[in-house]
């Protein structure tokens, strides 16, 4: 196994910034378009080509899905040129595909790596989150207490009344109760149709107002926004969800055997990786893929888990060579 010291997180970081640029450039696209698969396909088929230029020997742990149901970035897939050290890859090549066809803020394209054995094999079920950002004490929100709980405990932790704090949540029938007992505390709530690792991410980038996120999403998006939050700081829990015998089985298939285990940030991410992600469409963290005559220019979030460093990455490059 490759040891963190052989992951050079710092000569990386640019090849993951362009692995991130090419998948929004390709989807962009397909911006408004109305067709999801299209988008992603676009997304997937960029980013693939990007990370096989990488000098790294990568498996993608957290892809497209299992192997017979995805042919390219599939969980297991090797990719990079194979000259490098082993790492570990979690990717989303566009994550958003119906904001993305919509044209509706906030679709990313999001990729992480590490060390091998860095970060969770999570199967493709869905997680129950909970993410707040910096500066608070470990627990001082957790998955077992109830969303009025973690609204008062959040905003005792901030010196604020709960009116004085916002929730982000995906807008889902599932979560319809949490919405009304977040109501009932007074706090705010930012619905989101699609995209909970931005929504994550919002709890620790400064500017968003957003102080937590809430509610259930992808388990593998669950890692990337771990990554993400390992990163800028922030702490995010997840246990995963199972509505089936065979998503049971696929967690057992990933080698999870405690199903109701709580994971926190640390223990989805085990060791120091780097994060990047570029907008597709515009939204509160990251511009979108912009067009002028002649030109598209990208830009791309950058950050490194070891060092806390985030880097905004401006990538212009002349239309025609896309
Ligand atoms: P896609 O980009 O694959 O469409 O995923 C978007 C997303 O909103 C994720 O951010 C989120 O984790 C998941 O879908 C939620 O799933 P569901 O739409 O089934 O509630």
């Amino acid at each position: 196994m490759t040891s963190s010291a052989d992951f050079k997180d710092r000569m990386l970081s640019l090849g993951l910034a362009r692995v991130s640029e090419a998948a929004a450039l390709a989807s962009a696209k397909l911006i408004g378009r109305g067709d999801e698969k299209a988008a992603d396909q676009a997304a997937v088929n960029a980013m693939r080509e990007q990370l096989n230029l990488l000098d790294i020997a990568g498996v993608v742990v957290i892809g497209e899905g299992e192997r017979d149901e995805a042919p390219m970035l599939y969980i297991g897939e090797e990719v990079g040129t194979g000259n490098g050290p082993g790492v570990d890859i979690a990717l989303d090549p566009l994550e958003g595909t119906t904001l993305t066809a919509k044209d509706m803020p906030n679709a990313l394209t999001v990729i992480a790596m590490g060390p091998r054995g860095s970060m969770l094999h999570a199967p493709d079920v869905y997680m129950d989150k909970l993410a707040i950002g910096p500066g608070f004490s470990v627990g001082v929100v957790t998955l077992d207490m109830t969303p009025v709980e973690r609204v008062i405990a959040l905003a005792a932790a901030k010196g604020c009344t709960p009116q004085d704090i916002t929730v982000c949540i995906l807008e889902r029938p599932r979560h319809e109760e949490m919405i009304g007992q977040v109501r009932e505390t007074g706090a705010a709530i930012r619905l989101i149709s699609d995209g909970d690792v931005a929504g994550v991410m919002h709890c620790a980038e400064p500017g968003t107002g957003i102080d937590m996120y809430m509610g259930s999403g992808g388990a593998p998006e669950g890692v990337l926004a771990a990554a993400a939050l390992k990163c800028m700081g922030g702490q995010i829990y997840g246990r995963l969800l199972f509505r089936n015998d065979d998503e049971r089985g696929r967690a057992e298939k990933a080698g999870i055997t405690d199903l109701d285990r709580i994971y926190a940030c640390d223990e989805m991410v085990t060791q120091d990786v780097i994060f990047a992600a570029t907008g597709v469409t515009g939204g509160t963290l990251l511009p979108g893929v912009k067009r002028e005559p002649g030109w598209l220019t990208t830009e791309t979030l950058i950050m490194r888990s070891k060092s806390g460093s985030v880097r905004r990455i401006n990538y212009r490059t002349p239309a025609d060579q896309h």
